[in-house]
């Protein structure tokens, strides 16, 4: 196996070990902006993830969500979410991973989600193929978007600015509906093993997209913005899909972003 890989794994699962020790516990909540959590758990699993990935790479960069990374010269970068859907975690709602993803230069090497309360892991290396707990996946074969299930999230930062809610509702009606599970890596892990035909979110960071790109991508899938240009990690928007309903998510996106779609007006709720 991959030895970036391997390390990357047996690093997830340490950290996920704490993540299910942390959940049984009260959660101490703080907040970094209005509805931004996070936790002890959060930073027990950075503390984790980080302290060994600097110990078996010392020269490696690293860029750790909760912000005790390390900067260097190298071309190799590690992202890391130590509790990818904090929000879920705190509600003890059980859809949450620890996201950890490597990077050569703009090159996605490997990547890990690990969602420790089911136990699934998702991994990938560049050029040998995705698997859910050791066993390969690959992207659904639904070709219609009207019959295909989709995905998105929406980031705790700056809500009232974020423009997905016209998406969501325009998406809905144009599938068998959108799921909004609360952890971005999750998201891309759907779609790499076809729960998901397609997941879309505005304003992530490379550590929400970073190992979950490639493990789309190594299952066969596409992840693009909405321009259509190859995703990059420092791009805050992303669409991935299994290739057969991306160009129908983009022209329903180019739709909504000229205006048309968004005419629909919203349903006003009876009291
Ligand atoms: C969040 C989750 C959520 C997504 C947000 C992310 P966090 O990450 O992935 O699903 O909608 O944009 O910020 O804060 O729980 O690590
Ligand atoms: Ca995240
Ligand atoms: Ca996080």
């Amino acid at each position: 196996m991959n030895p970036y890989l391997q390390v990357a794994i047996e690093t997830a699962r340490e950290a996920g070990a704490i993540l299910i020790e942390e959940l049984s516990q009260p959660a101490e909540i703080s907040y970094k902006g209005d509805v931004d959590l996070v936790t002890q758990a959060d930073q027990r699993s950075e503390a984790v993830v980080v302290g060994r990935l600097r110990r078996e790479f010392p020269e490696h960069s690293i860029v750790a969500e909760e912000g005790s990374g390390q900067e260097s010269a190298s071309r190799f970068r590690w992202y890391v979410d130590p509790l990818d859907g904090t929000t879920n975690f705190a509600h003890k709602f059980p859809w949450f991973a620890v996201s950890i993803g490597l990077a050569e230069g703009d090159d996605l090497v490997c990547g890990v989600v690990y969602n420790p309360a089911n136990g699934e892991l998702f991994t990938a290396a560049r050029g040998e193929g995705a698997q859910l707990n050791g066993i390969p996946i690959h992207v659904s074969t639904v070709a219609q978007m009207s019959a295909g299930l989709l995905g998105t999230g929406f980031p705790a930062h700056k809500r009232i600015l974020n423009p997905n809610i016209h998406y969501y509702w325009q998406f809905t009606l144009a599938s068998h509906g959108v799921r909004r599970v609360g952890a971005a890596s999750l998201d891309l892990c759907s779609v790499a093993c076809g729960r998901l035909d397609g997941f879309w979110e505005f304003g992530l960071k490379p550590w929400d997209t970073a190992a979950g790109t490639l493990i789309v991508r190594e299952a066969g899938g596409i992840v693009t913005d909405w321009a259509g240009r190859p995703f990059q990690i420092s791009f805050p928007e992303c669409v991935a899909s299994n290739g057969l309903i991306h160009a129908q998510m983009r022209a329903l996106a180019a739709e909504i972003a000229g205006g048309a779609a968004s005419l629909s007006p919203l349903p006003r709720r009876s009291v």
